[in-house]
């Protein structure tokens, strides 16, 4: 089982909002789509842009270095899936948001 770890609370990141958060030395962006969160690595695969900064647009982000771009549902980039950032389980419980970075 996964350990997840309480990160932020659902009112601090509004719907097509994001906010980078440290859990277990892991620097993940949270992403709010249409109410639903989703976790991935912080860390652009191209020099490490942080992609919780990128401009969101539909279900994907951009990075804001360069403009690699991202599936925020599963970390997957959009060009070449072999240079995906991680994607992390994510659970909301009464507003309060939890990831696992760890198996
Ligand atoms: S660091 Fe992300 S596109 Fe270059």
């Amino acid at each position: 089982m996964p350990t997840f770890i309480h990160v932020a609370d659902l009112k601090d990141i509004p719907p097509g909002t994001a906010k980078v958060v440290a859990v277990q030395n892991v620097e993940v962006a949270l992403f709010n789509l249409e109410g639903s969160i989703y976790a991935i690595d912080n860390m652009c695969q191209h020099a490490g842009g942080p992609l919780g900064e990128g401009k969101i647009t539909g279900d994907i982000v951009i990075c804001p270095w360069h403009g690699y771009r991202y599936h925020i549902k599963t970390g997957q980039y959009v060009k070449n899936p072999e240079m995906s950032v991680a994607c992390y389980p994510v659970k909301v419980e009464d507003g309060k948001i939890s990831v696992a970075v760890a198996p």
